[in-house]
């Protein structure tokens, strides 16, 4: 009888070690709500980042990208029209941005993914795009083609529950808009709390 409950003891000593190694172990927990993530890390200029990718596009036509911003430089920025905060923002920045530049702004492209495929057809992401004075290219896709092409950007979307949020879920999303030089290639990315001149200068670069 003793030698069971000395066994037990053990087994709940061990039980407690095992529990407390697990909570050390464990990663930091993230917190709902894109304001609180990280801008994506896509890392250092250079880096094959981007590359071709296949979208609709608010006609409902396919949006091949290799032939549609060809010899364009342009911004990317995923997110979904349901979005409160951080995609109207975003866009309604970079539409201020693009005035801004000036020189270079005609060929310069906005190009907003939606990775809410299931709310955001073509027609409610062309929409979308027309409300901030600027053209804005809107793309949609199955959810397969803009999981892939947020992945081939080393962005981080999610759907997450919220009971509170329309059909009881919201999309947590990267913040970060990536850029692309003419020649296509990934150039570097302006974070969400970047302040106007260093983003302007940016654009600057990728459309001179
Ligand atoms: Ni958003």
């Amino acid at each position: 009888m003793l030698r069971t409950v000395r066994l037990l003891i053990w087994g709940l000593v061990a039980l407690a070690a095992v529990g407390f190694a697990a909570l050390l172990l464990r990663p930091a927990s993230v917190s709902p709500g894109e304001a609180s993530l990280a801008p994506a890390q896509p890392g250092a200029p250079g880096i094959a980042l981007g590359g071709p990718f296949t979208l609709t596009a608010a006609d409902g036509q396919p949006f091949n990208s290799a032939q549609a911003l060809a010899g364009k430089p342009y911004a990317i920025f995923f997110g979904f029209t349901n979005c409160p905060d951080v995609c109207p923002t975003t866009l309604a920045r970079l539409a201020a941005l693009r005035q801004k530049l000036g020189q270079g702004s005609d060929a310069f492209q906005i190009v907003f993914v939606s990775v809410d495929p299931e709310r955001d057809t073509p027609e409610a992401v062309g929409n979308y795009a027309k409300l901030f004075d600027t053209p804005i290219i809107g793309l949609t896709g199955t959810r397969a083609q803009v999981e892939q092409v947020a992945k081939q950007h080393a962005v981080y979307q999610a759907r997450v529950k919220d009971p509170a949020a329309p059909d009881g879920y919201t999309v947590d999303h990267g913040a970060a808009v990536l850029l692309f030089g003419r020649d296509g290639k990934f150039v570097g990315t302006i974070a969400q709390e970047e302040s106007e001149p260093p983003a302007l200068d940016k654009l600057r670069r990728i459309t001179a």
